[in-house]
């Protein structure tokens, strides 16, 4: 298979169900499925994180641009079609490169290629890599070395949401640390009332439930695994006490199915926690940012405070 780090999904399959309670790597939901399904949710009537934050950085597209500068290489982890990237790189003053790295070579290629067509003038290096593993960028991006490169950071989605606060930290801290990025431009989704965030991870349409029963589908083909995925539903909570939805599958009976050659039981009604989505208020992501050694935090909303898109500079302390 072509994932950087395929041979890493059964262990951490095994290793994540025989946890209590038992739980799956949200980035393993990316598979050519998953990854459709995920685009189909973006274009969702209940998802609104995409559409937010693209009114957002159509709007605001023209301040943030002076903000980081002319001749800025743009790295961006988890990049997969790049759709929101384009907003941004349309009023750009004349960057110099676009870095996309996403854990799926599959989707990364299709989004090179569509890119490289529609900006022909555009340097773009592909990096086939798991941001969530040491990131080296090509040092061909700056011959002068990557330290001195304008490298901006671009992580729209809220993907940072999807890390535990200690995890979106660290994560936070290696983008400085592992890129020597000047910037970091991020999109955060906002704490918001409990319907309309249910909602947002458990559409009517019912394409949320087909991405997260999508996993059962990859561990069974990938895995050889028996799992009956008619046997779980999905399940969408708002968990207050940390700020965050929830997704799990829930096991419809008792079954035991057997999963690279380990049995795995699962009682009646018990969870397996698929993903974690953090809400953030704009104050609580300035100190997460801040504690990761991003500070002069700049940000833009949209009118019904849904979600933010945040400009941050690296502090000039290494240590930080
Ligand atoms: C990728 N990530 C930011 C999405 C989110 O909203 O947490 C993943 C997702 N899961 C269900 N719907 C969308």
């Amino acid at each position: 298979m072509s994932d950087p780090d395929g041979g890493d999904f059964a262990a951490s399959v095994l290793e994540g169900l025989s946890r209590k309670p038992k739980s799956l790597d949200p980035k393993w939901f990316y598979d050519a499925r998953g990854s459709a399904l995920f685009d189909a949710i973006c274009d969702l009537e209940e998802y609104y994180p995409t559409r937010t934050e693209a009114a957002i950085l159509r709007a605001a597209a023209g301040e943030i641009a002076p903000l980081i500068g002319p001749g800025a290489i743009l790295f961006e982890p988890g990049a997969g079609s790049a759709t929101k990237t384009r907003l941004l790189l349309d009023a750009l003053d004349a960057p110099a490169a676009y870095v996309p790295a996403d854990i799926s070579s599959e989707h990364l290629n299709g989004t090179v290629v569509r890119l490289r067509q529609d900006y022909p003038g555009l340097r773009v290096e592909p990096a086939p890599l798991d941001f969530t593993a040491p990131i080296v960028l090509p040092p061909s991006l700056s011959p002068a070395g990557i330290e001195t490169a304008p490298i901006t950071v671009f992580f729209p989605g809220s993907t940072i949401g999807n890390f535990a606060p200690d995890a979106a930290r660290s994560l936070l801290r290696r983008f400085r640390a592992e890129t020597h990025a000047r910037r970091l431009l991020i999109g955060v989704d906002l704490i918001k009332d409990e319907a309309r965030l249910v909602a947002a991870y458990d559409d009517r349409d019912g394409v949320t439930a087909a991405f997260n029963l999508n996993l059962l589908v990859r561990i069974n083909r990938e895995l050889g695994a028996d799992i009956d995925v008619d046997g779980f539903r999905h399940v969408a909570v708002f968990n207050a006490a940390h700020s965050r939805i929830e997704m799990h599958l829930e096991s419809l009976k008792a079954q035991t199915a057997s999963v690279a050659g380990q049995q795995i039981a699962f009682d009646a009604g018990e969870r397996i926690c698929t993903e974690h989505s953090h809400k953030y208020t704009i104050d609580g992501f300035h100190a997460l940012a801040a504690s990761a050694g991003w500070a002069g935090g700049v940000h833009w909303t949209d009118p019904d405070r849904l979600f933010a898109v945040l400009l941050y500079e690296s502090r000039r302390d290494p240590e930080a």
